[in-house]
């Protein structure tokens, strides 16, 4: 199906949160600190009160109430203490945009400055161990016994990967506008990945009973994890609506949303492998060393997915997580899954070469019967399908495995192949179907749209549950108004709002009227079967000898993710999640200023994503899978699994083209050119 919302946005008749027309509205724009740590001891807002258009200054000297217990993040201006360089302390409300901005730039801010920390070290003696990882994975695992495996093995690997810090950039910058209504109920137009959640985190933030506060975001700019907590502007955007009693809208800069909109927390990662000559694991062991906020833990699950890959008899996964002086971390496209596979297929690679074998080849025969942490049986896993499919369509039967030895004048040429995976999981979800006056369908969820064609592929799922033309079907979303529903994040959207709307159409067609439906009790009993997509990805890269330039004329992913709902939205789904990859591979990196603290390279020019000259063939292909065990889709997600594994095939097809094996995203020039010198 054509995107049902394509026109409208094409056009730039869609309506994105900061662009509601609101009558008598008001503009926010925040104050941030300049140190990295220490408390506020003064803020002077005489200046900027004196300016024109100025309505009223926020900050710690005289702070608006909120509820206790707020997210560290969202709790604007209660606590003196500075957590981070970045931080919103202080914040203008005027009658125009330009009037706040220019007024916040002379807000003063005194501080006591302390000492800072803002640096990840795998040594650092600050790591502790956290008591779970994102969302609710124990942190650590063991099976077996890794330093046997590791003296029995013929070969072993033992490698350090790192990655940097990652930020979401969306185009929709986040924003929102809040408005006050007389009886003391909320509306706010936020940026958000799911209404229902940013509507309870509101009401919690400010004391209020759910019922009075609603949430609308019914088109979002992409959000990629971003959007998928509530975000300050929102809070702000709340507060100061109720100080100056106007409504207010708040649009972050891009620099901004460096600062205070989350990001992929760096990564430092150990693995030993160890095989038997003929390349079956003997031992597998994976510790990731990660960062967090000293404001809130976020303990990124990035040696998760090595529970999962391959046949040991010895498996150990750990996470130490450091309390540092910055912003917390937070979710980024297949968080977790995406770093740490990242380092185990490329340790995978360098383990083919140390045997002489195959990285395909290696894979296939570490493919495990069952789940190798927990034993659980496959609700389906088609890893092997896909590695097999993805070899036939890239030609890779015909590869030299030699390093370093392809080149077309001052280019060097590689292939390079990694695994994929990400877990298929549900969330309950409600939803409501009802037959409108003219005899089409009308189907309500609080699910949201940031981009991925949620509301085209809900439109399909519920004219196939009706039997019905997709043209009959009017699928309402992105407003907590609506029966509640789970965030559009860790792949499960379509899952857990589809799951729902089957069944609000199943009740429809036999009450003829009205179908109401809650899967809170079918969600149960996920415990049986380990779920999770697969897929494998094909790189070629061309590498200039000159430059360090790395190039990528060919990206091919082949996926198994159960039935594929829509293909063409599908599609854009895994390439848009491996185009993601890319950009982590060679050019995405947000630098940490260790003298300051905060972040650098805050804004596009310097933070690199890939654009359409650097992808001239990437593409998707997917097994014909159907799960049963999952939902009533027989699917599963497909947002998050493009990324994974992208860089790791990359990064092999890079050694593979030069010899060199650089095991620090991303891989720049002065990596490629370095070693020479
Ligand atoms: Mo995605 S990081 O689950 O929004």
């Amino acid at each position: 199906m054509n995107r049902i919302e394509g026109r409208v946005k094409v056009t730039g008749l869609a309506t994105y949160a900061a662009e509601y027309p609101v009558e008598d509205v008001t503009y926010a724009f925040p104050v941030q600190s300049q140190i990295a740590k220490g408390r506020v001891r003064h803020v002077d807002a005489q200046d900027a009160l004196a300016m024109p258009g100025v309505l009223a200054v926020l900050s710690g000297e005289d702070p608006p109430p909120l509820a206790s217990g707020a997210d560290g993040e969202l709790a604007l201006f209660q606590s003196r203490e500075v957590a981070y360089r970045g931080q919103i302390v202080a914040a203008v409300v005027a009658d125009t945009y330009e009037n706040a901005r220019a007024a916040a730039a002379v807000v003063r801010v005194d501080y006591d400055s302390d000492d800072h920390d803002v640096s990840l070290r795998a040594d650092h003696p600050g790591l502790y161990k956290p008591d779970h990882v994102n969302p609710a994975y124990p942190t650590d695992s063991e099976k077996g016994d890794i330093e046997a495996g590791l003296a029995e093995a013929a070969t072993v690997v033992d490698v350090v990967y790192e990655t940097p810090v990652l930020h979401n950039n969306p185009m929709e910058p986040h924003a929102a506008l809040a408005c006050w209504d007389d009886e003391g109920g909320l509306l706010v137009y936020d940026t958000a990945q799911g209404t229902t959640l940013s509507r309870d985190t509101l009401a919690q933030v400010f004391g209020l009973p759910k019922e009075r506060v609603r949430v609308v975001s019914r088109h979002v700019g992409g959000g990629f994890g971003s959007k998928g907590t509530t975000r300050p502007q929102a809070v702000l955007a709340a507060m100061a609506a109720r100080v100056v009693g106007r409504p207010v809208k708040i649009v972050l800069t891009r620099q901004q949303m460096f600062d205070v909109t989350g990001y992929r927390t760096p990564t430092i990662q150990r693995l030993r492998l160890g095989a038997d000559a003929q390349g079956r694991l003997t031992a597998l062991e994976h510790v990731a060393y990660e960062q967090t906020s000293t404001l809130e833990e976020f303990a990124e699950q990035t040696a998760t997915p090595t529970r999962i890959m391959y046949a040991t008899p010895a498996l150990r996964t750990a996470h130490r997580l450091v309390r540092l002086d910055v912003a917390t971390p937070s979710w980024m496209r297949a968080p977790g899954e995406c770093p740490g596979m990242y380092a185990l297929e490329s340790a995978m690679d360098e383990l083919a070469y140390a045997l002489g074998m195959d990285p395909v080849e290696l894979r296939v025969v570490n493919e495990p019967e069952t789940e190798p942490d927990s034993g659980l049986p496959f609700s389906s896993r088609n890893l092997v399908g896909c590695l097999r499919e993805g070899a036939r369509r890239f030609g890779w039967e015909h590869r030299d495995p030699t390093p370093g030895v392809r080149r077309d004048g001052e280019w060097l040429i590689g292939t390079g192949v990694a695994a994929s995976t990400y877990p298929a999981r549900r969330r309950p979800s409600k939803a409501r179907a009802v037959v409108e006056d003219d005899g089409d369908f009308l189907v309500q969820v609080a699910a949201a749209d940031i981009g991925t064609g949620a509301r085209t592929a809900l439109t399909r799922i519920a004219a196939e549950a009706l039997g019905v033309a997709p043209e009959r079907v009017h699928v309402e979303l992105g407003d907590s108004d609506l029966p509640e529903a789970p965030v559009a994040g860790g792949s499960m959207g379509t899952a857990s709002w589809g799951s729902a709307i089957v069944r609000a159409c199943e009740e429809l067609k036999s009450d003829g009227k009205e179908g109401l439906a809650d899967t809170t009790e079918e969600v149960r009993g996920d415990a049986a079967f380990s779920r999770h997509a697969f897929g494998a990805q094909f790189v070629e890269v061309r590498v200039s000898s000159v430059t360090g330039e790395v190039r990528v004329p060919r990206l091919l992913g082949v996926f198994a993710a159960g039935r594929i709902v829509d293909p063409k939205l599908a599609r854009s789904q895994f390439i848009g999640g491996m185009t993601m990859g890319m950009g982590m591979g060679l050019m995405e990196e947000t630098l940490t200023d260790e003298e300051f603290g905060g972040f650098l390279r805050r804004d596009l020019a310097q933070y690199h994503v890939p654009a359409c000259a650097d992808v001239p063939d990437v593409e998707a292909v997917w097994l014909d899978e159907r799960d049963a065990e999952l939902n009533p889709m027989a699917s599963k997600g497909i947002g998050e699994i493009g990324i994974v594994g992208t860089a790791a095939a990359i990064g092999n097809a890079v050694y593979h083209a030069t010899g060199h094996r650089v095991r620090e995203l991303p891989i720049t020039p002065d990596k490629i050119l370095m070693p020479r010198f």
